[in-house]
């Protein structure tokens, strides 16, 4: 079985030539077989009327007359044959071309009985001289009252056998011409099955170096189950492609936020340094202006913890670590709790705080730590970035959310900064930060995983100059099953 071992075309091609040839051969033997009998047979009922019809123009005479023979010497010619008449005895006693040779000789027993008992007989003889073998027809001479002896008519087989062999060099060269379409078909066949796969080696080796955007083109033409693995190698190849493009923004995110944390600790690690060097080195001298180093290195300081704490929060918050403790909460109290909290700063600022707080507002599930960590977030970058103005915090309540808004009439964030207040280290604007307003620009990134941690939605909108809102939306499922 080593051919099993070759390539696809030449599998394909012996398997179809051997079908073919066992096939055709098969069709071929029976056909000429079923012919060359179909021809035989046929040629013994017109040998068989001939005979009998020789026997209606004779049998008038139950003696060879000359008249007689003169007329089966024409019928002879004219029929292509030898016509033998023989008697009662078996003995030939007229023959249609004069072959005298053969006068007088007798004819076997069998055949004989046969006449005289009225009936026909066909038989293969090899006749001496006659370098060919006969078809041979033999019938009663005489009438049915009484048989007189036999009429023999013999007739070469070559004319069968040339029907047969032509029908047999037409199958030769049906199967010869076959041989050639199938080689033509297999072929193509092949072809059209090892292209699209050899496509998919080379897609393959140059996806395995690297290029994720290989892909297989093909056409309709190819079989179904050619495209579909096509289709699929396409899609493992998008996958892979996607993978390749997700790992590309991660590690590029990763290197931005290497880059930003560097930054924002090189920043007050810069300012701490230079303060005490200055000190250090006995520059400044008065009480007074030593005492404001050390608190702007105090704050610093603090600003660094600050930033490590939101660092680590969000971190933790990205990486799926954080799980919320969850308990019904009442959102409202929460507020409250953290607008007091807050609400010296708040007054620092000259800014009034407005509640908008409906009765009976349904509890949430939630966990309540966190929840306080959003609204700190967000009524401290209120107040952080308004000055004589308000803050407002509202609840409302639809059927299956609780919604709650954070609004101030501040500064608010240009529209086209909107969208990226959430990326982390993101700040509108550096130069707009003065030392009262400086954040980590963590705080909304922080604020936008923890509501989605709630299965919440957050979103801004803020107008220029007038003012932002921060709106929550947390579903209230919960409730709705319990009531
Ligand atoms: N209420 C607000 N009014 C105006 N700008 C805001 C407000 N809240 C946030 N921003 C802008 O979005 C930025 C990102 O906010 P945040 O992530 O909390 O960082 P941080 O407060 O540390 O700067 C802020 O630096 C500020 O420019
Ligand atoms: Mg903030």
């Amino acid at each position: 079985m080593k051919w099993l071992n070759q390539s696809l075309f030449r599998r394909l091609l012996i398997s179809y030539l051997f079908i073919f040839i066992l096939g055709f051969g098969l069709i071929g033997i029976v056909t000429s077989i079923s012919t060359s009998d179909y021809i035989t047979d046929q040629k013994r009922q017109d040998m068989l009327q001939q005979a009998t019809s020789i026997n209606a123009i004779i049998h008038h005479s139950n003696v060879v007359t000359d008249d007689i023979k003169q007329t089966i010497e024409q019928l002879g010619q004219f029929l292509g044959s030898t016509i033998w008449i023989i008697d009662r005895n078996g003995q030939i006693v007229a023959t249609s071309s004069m072959q005298e040779l053969f006068m007088g000789e007798i004819m076997d027993d069998a055949l004989i009985e046969d006449i005289l008992a009225g009936k026909n007989r066909f038989q293969v003889m090899n006749i001496e001289e006659e370098d060919r073998p006969m078809l041979s027809v033999v019938v009663p001479w005489g009438t049915s009252e009484e048989i007189y002896g036999g009429i023999i008519l013999h007739s070469p087989i070559s004319g069968i056998n040339t029907t047969v062999r032509n029908i047999r060099e037409i199958i030769q060269w049906a199967i010869i011409s076959g041989l050639v379409i199938v080689s033509v078909l297999v072929s193509y066949l092949s072809w059209s099955i090892s292209k699209p796969l050899k496509k998919v080696e080379e897609a393959a080796n140059e996806i395995a170096l690297g290029n994720y955007k290989k892909r297989v083109e093909y056409h309709d033409s190819v079989p179904d189950e050619i495209s579909a693995l096509l289709y699929s190698f396409n899609r493992m190849a998008e996958k892979f492609h996607k993978i390749e493009e997700e790992r590309d923004l991660l590690e590029e995110r990763r290197n931005d936020f290497i880059a930003n944390i560097s930054h924002e600790l090189r920043t007050p690690l810069t300012a701490m340094k230079g303060y005490l060097e200055a000190l250090q080195d006995g520059l400044v001298k008065d009480k007074e202006s030593q005492q404001k180093y050390y608190t702007i290195m105090y704050q610093e300081s603090e600003h660094l913890n600050h930033l490590v704490d939101d660092l680590m929060d969000l971190i933790k918050l990205e990486s799926r670590e954080v799980s919320l403790d969850l308990y019904y909460v009442k959102v409202d109290d929460v507020l409250k709790k953290v607008f007091l909290h807050l609400e010296q700063a708040i007054q620092e600022k000259e800014n009034n705080i407005q509640l908008l707080i409906p009765d009976n507002v349904p509890q949430l599930i939630a966990d309540s730590v966190r929840l306080e960590q959003i609204f700190t977030n967000l009524i401290h970058n209120a107040n952080k970035f308004t000055s004589n103005g308000s803050i407002t915090g509202e609840i409302e309540v639809d059927s299956s959310h609780l919604i709650v808004t954070i609004k101030d009439t501040g500064i608010g964030i240009p529209s086209h900064d909107l969208e990226r207040i959430w990326e982390r280290f993101f700040k509108v604007d550096r130069g707009r930060n003065n030392r009262g307003r400086r954040g980590t620009g963590l705080g909304l990134a922080i604020v936008k995983e923890l509501v989605i941690l709630h299965n919440g939605m957050i979103s801004a909108k803020s107008e220029l100059g007038k003012g932002t809102a921060f709106t929550m939306k947390f579903p209230l499922y919960e409730q709705r099953k319990s009531n």
